[in-house]
């Protein structure tokens, strides 16, 4: 083996997409995934790649020290991608706690063993996977740039600018060699069903009502998952050494019109009259604290690492669309349990 990669949160919705593209695409590579298998980390998202020469599951939480460490002497880490994350605005409004524990804790307990165990700091690297709401919230016009300052919002993205911050205190005060990515809403395949995409494909199929938080004027950057995959991909193997970059698609969408459009193409996958699935959008009490707009400016990654998007906003809801309808068992899987339970709490008395 030429380099061994620990990807931790491998097995939820970016992590998957991530583990399968590496595992493919870098054969001498050992691939580790270490993920604690939370209600989003799903073993079913990985079938295809999981009996690979390359690839290891290590079942593990990023916050216990013993555990990360025991990992780091096991194996002779060359690089770490970190995904692993509680991902949820809703979740951390409902439950701070989780977040601050995994996203702020989580990190600091990997820098700190990449720190201890990286003696020879040559062909190292500590690539942090991050988000565009660490900006905080636009206006009707602008863009964030990676000179944009830190304005975060909700637990989630302060617990995500905090990790932001140790990794960039880590660079600075121990020389670590770090990179990381700051990209916009994802979307694509193997997306939990509690983010805004799945969540309206899997109610529009049961007939449910549709839940629009506000009056759906906010607006969100899209990007399909695997171009998120491949701009990871080329930010490790060519991103500078304590950079930053940002990754989107120039596609900002109203949340009203996103679920019109994906009503639509419902309405016609599902062989039903045109505004069929339109008549379950239902206007429901805001989101506490609800940021108006992201929109990233992708300028710096196209010039200087050559990163581009691959598909267009449409074509890649289509190929999102077929991808849940032709899995209905994976999303039967993860919406039973405590799946109930969480959109009971935020959905059945809003
Ligand atoms: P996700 O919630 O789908 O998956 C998170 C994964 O991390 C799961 O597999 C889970 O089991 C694992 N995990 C959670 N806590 C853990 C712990 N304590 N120890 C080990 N594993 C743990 O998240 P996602 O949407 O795939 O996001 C992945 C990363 O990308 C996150 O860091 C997130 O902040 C970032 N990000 C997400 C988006 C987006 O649109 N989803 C956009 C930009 C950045
Ligand atoms: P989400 O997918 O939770 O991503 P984020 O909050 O990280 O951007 O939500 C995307 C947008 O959709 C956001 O403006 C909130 C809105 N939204 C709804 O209107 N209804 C919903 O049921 C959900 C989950 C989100």
């Amino acid at each position: 083996m030429q380099r061994t990669i620990l990807i931790t949160g491998g097995s939820g919705f970016i992590g998957s997409h991530v583990v399968r593209r590496f595992v493919n695409r870098y054969q001498d590579d050992l691939i580790l995934n270490l993920d604690a298998l939370t209600y989003a980390g799903n073993p079913e998202n990985l079938r295809d790649v999981e009996a690979a020469h390359n690839y290891r599951f290590i079942k593990g939480d990023i916050t216990d020290d013993a555990c990360v460490n025991a990992i780091f002497g096991d194996f002779n880490i060359d690089a770490v991608i970190h995904l692993a994350a509680e991902s949820h605005v809703d979740r951390s409004i409902m439950d701070p706690m989780s977040f601050i524990r995994t996203n702020v804790l989580g990190t600091g307990v990997l820098l700190n063993a990449s720190r201890t165990h990286w003696k020879d700091l040559s062909g190292k690297r500590f690539y942090h996977v991050s988000t565009d709401e660490v900006y905080g919230s636009l206006g009707e016009t602008g863009l964030f740039t990676e000179d944009t300052p830190y304005d975060p919002r909700s637990p989630y993205s302060a617990s995500k600018a905090s990790s932001d911050h140790l990794v960039r205190a880590y660079h600075h005060t121990y020389g670590l060699p770090v990179v990381i990515s700051n990209c916009s809403n994802n979307y694509g395949s193997h997306q939990f069903p509690e983010k805004l995409i799945p969540l309206m494909i899997n109610n529009i199929l049961h007939r449910k009502p549709l839940p629009v938080y506000g009056q759906g004027l906010n607006v969100r950057d899209w990007l399909w998952v695997e171009d998120h995959a491949s701009a990871i991909d080329t930010v490790f193997h060519a991103g500078k050494d304590g950079e930053t970059y940002n990754i989107g698609g120039f596609n900002e969408w109203r949340n009203i019109d996103l679920v019109h459009l994906l009503c639509s193409i419902m309405d016609r996958k599902l062989a039903r009259q045109p505004g069929d699935s339109a008549s379950l959008i239902t206007y429901v009490k805001d989101r506490a604290g609800h940021d108006q707009r992201y929109a990233i400016d992708a300028t710096r990654i196209e010039r200087e690492l050559g990163w581009k998007p691959s598909l267009q906003f449409e074509e890649g809801l289509e190929k999102t669309v077929d991808w849940y309808l032709a899995n209905l068992e994976w999303v039967e899987h993860i919406t039973s349990g405590s799946y109930l339970d969480y959109y009971r709490d935020q959905y059945v008395t809003r």
